[in-house]
């Protein structure tokens, strides 16, 4: 079975923990370490917002869809 996610964040969520520790959790989903940040996400700077984008395992951008086109199929 496979599934897909979308992920739009293109930033860590960074929780401050109430001895002062900052924590940062992975929004874009491309992090090896994931649910922790790795700096992957550095990789979707050049994301467009109207584009969903296909990553494989090895963090490769293998394909991506214009939204307007997806929205007329
Ligand atoms: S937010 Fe996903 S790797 Fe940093």
């Amino acid at each position: 079975m496979a599934r897909i996610v979308v992920h739009t964040a293109k930033r860590p969520f960074v929780h401050k923990t109430p001895s002062g520790d900052s924590v940062h959790i992975c929004m874009c989903g491309l992090s090896s370490n994931y649910p922790l940040c790795d700096g992957s996400h550095r990789m979707t700077t050049d994301e467009d917002d109207n584009t969903i984008y296909l990553y494989n395992s090895e963090k490769k951008r293998l394909v991506k869809f214009d939204l307007d086109q997806l929205r007329k199929v």
